[in-house]
């Protein structure tokens, strides 16, 4: 056992020497592309793109125009990109030359098994196709049935606990088990009883769990692409097990609770489907301050009670939800200014030049370029959050959350852009054949929980509470503790209390 953890030290400590060695001897393509300093010999930048100071890392980096360089594990040179026209080249245009990063691609089958989203090219292609039907818009009409009764049982958890004493919510926590519920029932047919107050939900638990784990296991998802084939599966899961570390074996229990509850509603929907259809269909059917936001509460309040009202009572159906215009401008400007996921990778797969929309001057010299040659093997990163920051795309009030943005004309320049982005011109959700495939899907479940809360609670921070985000894989709330960093536990908790006139 110690052997093996030798042996994987002295991968490691090799690869990285190697890599500081050949950088001396064999310069690299993007030597002269500017870039910020700081970059550790093993972790690069990663610090920076996800640690504490991500916010402010991210925000300089805009600095550069939409291009700069910044340095991954081992200190390999990336590029960084928010630039419009290089975006539409990685995503549309030049997309043949472009896959995800290869350190995703390996480490999703041994973690996860053939996952969808970390099949290579053809084989992702044709699982994309059989599933694009469940995501479409004539879809999710005959989903919203069956969806509404989560964001009420959601509600009914809020009214219990304000009944109860409790004031104060983690409305991280219940809202993630509302998701949960959402994908549940409305993409397996599977009810995970998520909602229920007397149960603990452990599969949700363990999926929260799963990204801060990855996360911090970056160092060892790098040797993946070399160490991740060798021999056969029980033989790579004996190594897991003998390794002494425990975020391994973390991510091996994690992975083990979710195989196992996936396995299950599989066989479930298996026999379900040999019993006939009944069996089946009885399985699936059943901006920063606080005036600006309480403005903005109150607006979109009128307009769902309104709503409410000229449905006579009734609950809206798709076309209806989708088509109240504040609830859309807030949905859109939060999508836009607060992505969930701030930055995606993609690889070259074959030697490429990529184009930009403003010159860059390279470093040492006078020489400006609009493009860059790239060599099979570079990684870029997408920028989503710089993309949908942009001042030049956006207008000077980029930064500023403003939903009334989305009820005016757009400036000129957003159209202009051309970015690649498969929702409403923004990045949020990518683009082109790795795109977000449940942004509608997304979209739906945002609307729908914020149509049926606005009706009965109003929300707010409570007095002296700091709430900061962490730049994860997926961004995560937490609160500011006294000593003024952010705890550890993800959540957000707010004061919610119940409208006057709700009858509970
Ligand atoms: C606000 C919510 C969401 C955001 C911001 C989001 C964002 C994204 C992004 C950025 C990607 C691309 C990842 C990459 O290129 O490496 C992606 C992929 C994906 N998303 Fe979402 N997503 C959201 C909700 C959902 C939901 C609700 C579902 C399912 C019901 C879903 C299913 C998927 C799938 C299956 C992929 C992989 C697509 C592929 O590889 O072809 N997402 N998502």
């Amino acid at each position: 056992m110690e052997d093996i953890v030798i042996y994987s030290a002295v991968c490691l400590a090799s690869f990285t020497l190697w890599r500081l060695v050949r950088s001396f001897f064999v310069p690299s393509p993007l030597s002269k592309v500017p870039g910020p300093p700081g970059a550790s010999p093993v972790t690069g930048h990663l610090q920076h793109i996800f640690g504490d100071d991500a916010w402010n890392f991210h925000e300089h980096l805009l600095d550069y125009g939409g291009v700069a360089k910044v340095n991954g594990l081992m200190n390999e040179e990336q590029l960084y990109i928010s630039d419009p026209v290089a975006l539409n080249h990685i995503i549309l245009k030049g997309h043949e030359s472009f896959e995800q990063d290869t350190m995703i691609l390996s480490m999703a089958p041994v973690i996860w098994g053939p996952a969808f989203a970390g099949l290579p090219g053809d084989h992702h292609k044709k699982q994309r196709k059989m599933l694009n039907p469940v995501f479409s818009v004539q879809h999710m009409r005959g989903l919203v049935p069956v969806l509404y009764p989560i964001a009420y049982e959601l509600r009914d958890v809020f009214v219990k606990k304000i009944k109860s004493g409790q004031n104060v919510i983690d409305v991280f926590h219940w809202t993630s088990l509302a998701a949960l519920e959402f994908i549940g029932r409305g993409g397996l047919g599977h009810a995970f009883d998520a909602l229920n107050l007397y149960k603990k939900n452990e599969y949700n638990e363990y999926i929260k769990a799963a990204i801060s784990t990855m996360t911090s296991m970056a160092p060892v998802m790098a040797l993946l692409p070399y160490i991740g084939n060798i021999g056969p599966a029980w033989f790579r899961r004996k190594i897991v097990d003998w390794t002494p570390s425990k975020t391994i074996h973390k991510l091996r229990d994690i992975v083990d609770v979710m195989h196992s509850t996936s396995v299950g509603i599989y066989r479930r929907k298996k026999a379900a489907l040999e019993m006939g259809e009944d069996a089946l269909m009885s399985e699936v059917a059943n901006g920063k301050d606080i005036m600006t936001i309480l403005y903005a509460q109150a607006k979109l309040r009128k307009e769902v009670n309104d709503a409410r009202e000229k449905y006579g009572g009734q609950d809206l159906d798709y076309d209806e939800l989708m088509s109240l215009p504040y609830l859309d401008a807030i949905c859109r400007e939060t999508l836009r200014l607060h992505p969930p996921t701030g930055v995606v990778w993609r690889e070259a797969v074959q030697d490429t030049v990529l184009p930009m929309r403003h010159p860059m001057k390279l470093v040492g010299s006078k020489e400006e370029v609009t493009s860059l040659p790239l060599k099979k093997g570079t990684k870029v990163i997408i920028s989503i959050l710089n993309a949908n920051r942009s001042k030049e795309i956006w207008g000077e009030d980029a930064a500023e959350w403003k939903p009334e943005r989305w009820l005016n004309p757009l400036p000129d320049s957003v159209a202009k852009a051309k970015l690649p982005g498969v929702f409403s011109n923004m990045m949020t959700f990518v683009g082109g054949g790795r795109a977000c495939i449940g942004f509608k899907f997304a979209e739906l479940e945002m609307k729908m929980l914020l149509f049926v809360l606005l009706e009965s609670f109003s929300f707010s921070i409570e007095d002296g509470m700091d709430i900061t985000w962490s730049f994860k894989v997926i961004k995560q709330p937490s609160v500011v503790g006294a000593d003024g960093k952010p705890g550890q536990k993800s959540e957000l908790p707010l004061r919610i209390s119940l409208l006057p006139g709700t009858n509970f």
